[in-house]
């Protein structure tokens, strides 16, 4: 609780913290978030179906300096006691999942099986979900029904010199997102296709809303446009330069119009995006753009040169072609490619140090916990998305 007595939030963020601080902070507003790093404290509770760069969210019960896990943890017992009287159950399944370097998985199952034993005498029956990791995934929890009645996970964070308790209220849905990456019609290995938590994150950070207008000018196979129907947009437009990518994005469409209730109307048309019209009221652009060839390792440093140089050019004529079509008022959300150096550190596209001068603001999130730059790769991936946020720069 905070000092008003409102209820306070924890959200545990995924492999790339800077980019689910950022989108976080889009969503509930700068102020509503305090940064932890690898987590934030939250002054209200987002929708969890929407946010793609948070794996959990859980209601806080107490910070406390005190390590809460010891031989008497009474403060377990304490969250166990209200959920039972709450759901009013005999029999519950506990998860604990301890989010700190000094707690080990050995000493969770050692907590856990003193608690069952305690319950055991009162005639509570107490099912502990076991774990070779000190904390549970998503999967396991929804499995396990741990933000139901019939179950309940405690989560402890350690953070400089406090402890964060919480009980979870809602894990990232892991089976909903394969289900709507595998199950569509159309994938696209070659061009490599946007997962759908980065989708949301995008459109998240664009800040897209039921009234807005979303046109992703580089479509695909429709994952960003699929993602914003989802999330309720009431209008979004695609476009691409191949035909079969067009096709592509209508047959995923139609079968999500068919899958899901989503009441937003959806178009989608062959255009070039660096001299296309899109012919529409430009509100917010939510893309992947071109980005170069797949790549397994690092080529010669002139066989990169040569993909950065057509690839910059690409992006260079797309962002003076879409400046002429969108107002101030317009954001877009871009994914560009960065090439990732065996140093670990990244070769962006040189348009990027151009963008005050081709007219546009960049929205820089920048936080004193993280790195500079929202960047999304795998861990051994050459080729990284750099997210880049923008909205035209007002002419005085
Ligand atoms: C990285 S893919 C986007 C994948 C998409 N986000 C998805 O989920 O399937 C980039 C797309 O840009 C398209 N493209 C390349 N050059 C283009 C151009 N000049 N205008 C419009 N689309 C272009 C490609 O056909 C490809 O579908």
């Amino acid at each position: 609780m905070n000092e008003n007595g409102n209820q306070k939030y924890l959200a545990l963020f995924g492999r790339q913290p800077s980019i689910s601080l950022a989108e976080i902070q889009a969503v509930l507003g700068k102020n509503q978030v305090e940064d932890l790093g690898s987590a934030s404290i939250l002054e209200s509770l987002p929708n969890m179906s929407y946010l793609g760069g948070t794996t959990k969210l859980a209601q806080i019960i107490k910070i406390t300096p005190n390590p809460p896990l010891d031989d008497s943890p009474e403060l377990i017992t304490q969250i166990i006691d209200a959920h039972l009287k709450q759901a009013q159950r005999r029999k519950i399944n506990l998860g604990l999942s301890i989010y700190s370097t000094s707690v080990s998985a050995s000493k969770i199952k050692h907590t856990l099986a003193n608690v069952k034993q305690q319950y055991k005498t009162k005639d509570i029956s107490i099912r502990t979900i076991p774990s070779n990791q000190p904390t549970l995934n998503a999967a396991k929890v929804i499995f396990n029904k741990l933000t139901s009645d019939k179950g309940l996970e405690i989560v402890m964070l350690a953070h400089e010199d406090k402890w964060i308790v919480a009980k979870t209220v809602a894990v990232q849905d892991v089976n909903a997102y394969s289900r709507r990456d595998h199950n569509k019609p159309v994938r696209d290995s070659k061009n490599g296709m946007l997962p759908p938590k980065l989708a949301q994150i995008m459109l998240n950070l664009a800040q897209v809303s039921a009234d807005s207008h979303v046109l992703d000018p580089f479509c695909g196979t429709g994952t960003v446009l699929q993602e914003a129907l989802l999330m309720g947009v009431g209008g979004v437009f695609g476009s691409d330069l191949s035909l079969d990518m067009v096709e592509a994005s209508k047959k995923n469409l139609s079968w999500l119009d068919s899958a899901s209730r989503i009441t937003g109307k959806w178009q989608v048309a062959q255009t070039d995006a660096t001299t296309g019209n899109w012919q529409h009221n430009i509100d917010k652009v939510v893309a992947e753009t071109s980005l170069g060839p797949a790549l397994n390792s690092l080529p010669s440093t002139t066989e990169l040169n040569t993909i950065i140089e057509q690839t910059n050019k690409l992006h260079l004529m797309f962002l003076k072609n879409l400046h002429k079509q969108i107002t101030s008022k317009s954001v877009a959300c871009l994914a560009f490619p960065a090439w990732i150096k065996a140093n670990k550190s990244y070769i962006n596209l040189p348009v990027i140090d151009q963008l005050h001068n081709l007219g546009y603001n960049f929205i820089d999130f920048r936080s004193d916990s993280h790195k500079p730059g929202l960047y999304y790769h795998r861990p051994n991936a050459v080729v990284a998305r750099r997210l880049i946020v923008l909205t035209k720069l007002d002419k005085r």
